[in-house]
This record gives structure tokens, sequence and C-alpha cells, in this order.
């Protein structure tokens, strides 16, 4: 039995209910999430997915847009999983991975700016960017062009649900830009022409720029995963680079119902051989990706960190050992030449 005081983070009041605002009961906001249930397909609905997470954990995310971009559907399947969890008194409640991710990938890049930011714009660059806000969301993003990668469907109903939340009304929403520019590329990054797209919206090679990666790498075949990351490290020898990325082991592709393709137990070993340095790997719950999230030593991720990587299955009970990488690398002229 866990001693209650272990359990973290309280839950906050609102999980007691689930009280969507108002916007989301808009015609038009309506009208847009009920074509994302009907007309996207489950890749597409995974950017929506990944939105609610933050949105039913925005007491830590801070993402007060994620609401309107997950719509009330996800929003409610999400809740449910939450409600579940805390009745039954679970030591990970739902979506406790994303919220971590979210703010390890906030922080990294935070740190990456102020590395990379000289007197030139920093580019931001967001592969499978889905519903993230960090335009929105991010002050470090201020001298940052961002560039939001990721199928047209996605960017133009992104887009198109934020004009929603500028039409003035009583319970208005804040949403103001904090990134210096953004720029949505509208590309299937299998393909081989999203380098060019994303040159013609204003993406300059020789300048330093910071990739994201988060949540995309194994929605991709290996193939095409290690394409992209071989892109990236091709341009890391133009200008200095960092990657952020998160890459999940091979039982977490395994489990039932699956859609995941790439995984890799090695990324430490694995962006190294593509050219890139300084591979800082991190394993949720490790102390620079808890957030004071995890604090109980008995749950899963904690668990995990305890059991050798090499190592598939937990010996104590069976499970399969899933794991999510967190992982960070640099790139630049000097280190590859
Ligand atoms: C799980 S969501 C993550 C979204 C975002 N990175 C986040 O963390 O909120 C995965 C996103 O990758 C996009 N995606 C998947 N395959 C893609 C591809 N081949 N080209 C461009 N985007 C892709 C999906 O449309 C979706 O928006």
């Amino acid at each position: 039995m866990t001693n209650e005081a272990d359990r973290s983070p309280e839950a906050p009041p609102f999980w007691s209910e689930l009280k969507l605002p108002s916007l989301l009961y808009t015609e038009g906001v309506q009208k847009l999430h009920a074509a994302i249930e009907s007309e996207w397909d489950p890749l597409l609905r995974s950017a929506c997915q990944t939105a609610a997470g933050r949105a039913l954990w925005k007491h830590v995310t801070n993402d007060m847009l994620a609401e309107l971009l997950a719509g009330e559907t996800q929003l409610t399947r999400f809740y449910q999983k939450i409600q579940k969890d805390c009745f039954n008194q679970a030591r990970e409640v739902s979506g406790v991975i994303l919220a971590v991710r979210t703010l390890w990938f906030d922080s990294k890049l935070e740190a990456a700016v102020s590395l990379l930011n000289n007197q030139e714009v920093l580019q931001v660059v967001l592969l499978g960017a889905g519903m993230d806000t960090r335009a929105y969301r991010l002050n470090c993003l201020s001298n940052s062009h961002v560039f939001e990668v990721d199928f047209p469907q996605v960017l133009q109903m992104k887009a198109s649900l934020l004009q929603e939340a500028t039409v003035p009304r009583v319970e208005q929403q804040v949403m103001e830009m904090k990134a210096k520019m953004l720029s949505r590329v509208e590309a299937d990054i299998r393909g081989h022409d999203w380098l060019e797209k994303l040159k013609t919206s204003g993406f300059v090679p020789e300048k330093n720029t910071v990739w994201i990666l988060e949540g995309i790498l194994y929605y991709l075949s290996s193939c095409d995963a290690i394409h992209v990351l071989k892109t990236i490290a091709a341009y890391s020898t133009l200008t200095k680079t960092v990657v952020l990325a998160d890459f999940m082991n091979k039982p977490s592709t395994m489990l039932s119902n699956s859609t995941f393709q790439f995984y890799c137990d090695w990324p430490d070993e694995l962006l190294p051989s593509l050219g890139f340095s300084d591979v800082k790997l991190s394993q949720i719950g490790d102390p620079d990706a808890q957030f004071g999230l995890l604090n109980d030593p008995l749950n899963m991720f904690n668990k995990l960190r305890t059991i050798p990587r090499s190592v598939d299955v937990d010996p104590e009970n069976g499970t399969p050992c899933c794991r999510l990488y967190l992982v960070q690398a640099t790139g630049s002229p000097s280190r590859t030449s």
C-alpha cells in the first residue's frame, strides 16, 4: 500500500470534474472537431490526443491552448483514463509521461536557445509539430524563427482552430505569439521534398538551429526515421545544431495494437554513428526528467530505472520493460569536419 504522501502530483481540482471552456462549444470549433473525428486517421488524430494530455496536465505544462486544439472528444477520453487511475489509486496517472516529456523538451529547448543564440535569429524546427504550442508558450523563443512541419490537414486545422480563439468573446482566450516568427510547413517528412519546402519557408541551413523531434520518430519506418536523422546530421556540418528527440525502445513498440514502427534501444550509440556529438540520454524519472511528478519510488518509471537497459522483461513480474528515452545531441562544423 502506498503512503498517500508519496503520491505526486496532488490531483488538481479540475480532475474531479471535467469542465471545458465555452470556446469548445462554439459552432466553429465544434464543426472543426467534428471533421477531425470523422475524417482523420489515427496518425493525424495523435496530434489531438497529445494535446489532450497536455491540456489535462495544464497545471504543469502551462499549455492554455491545448484544450481548444485537443477537442471535446479527445479530452473526454483522456479524462476518463485519468479518473480511472485516480479511482484505482494508480501509481502513475495517465498523461504523466506526456507532462514530463513536455517539460523536458521545454527545459532543454530553453538551454539550447541560450547556448546557440547570437545576434542572429535562431531557427527552431519542429518535425511532426502537431498541436504543439511552444511558439505561443515559451518566452525564450522571442528571438527565434519557429518552423512547424506536419501534414497539410494538421497544420490547416490547427490554424483554423487558433483563428477561432482570436474571435472576440466574453470569455476571451489569451493567445499571444511568443516566437519572433512562425512558419507552418506542410510536408510529409517521409518524402524527399520537405527540406526544400522548409527552405522555401525561410529556413537557412547555415543558421544555428534546434531540431525538435517529439513524439514523431516511432511513427516512421526505420528507414524513414534514419533518413530524417541523417538529413539533420548533414546540416549539422554547416552550423551549430542541437537535436532533441524521444525514442521508444523495442518493447514499447511491441505492445498489442501498437502502430509504432521505428524503435531504438541505444540512441546514445545510434546518434554518434550518424555524426552527432555530446549525446545525453535521460529516462523518464531521471533527475532531469521528473519535475517533481514521479516521487513515488515504486512507480513504473522509477522501477524501470533500476533494471539494466539491456533487459527487455522485468525479471520480477514478467512485464515488458517499455522505455521512452529523451535524448539531446549536438552537431557543429568543427566537430564533424
Ligand atoms: C503524437 S503527435 C506529436 C505532435 C507534437 N510533436 C506534440 O508533441 O504534440 C505526432 C505528429 O506527427 C505527425 N506526423 C506523423 N508522421 C508524419 C510525417 N510522415 N510527416 C509529417 N508529420 C508527421 C502527425 O501528423 C502528428 O501531428
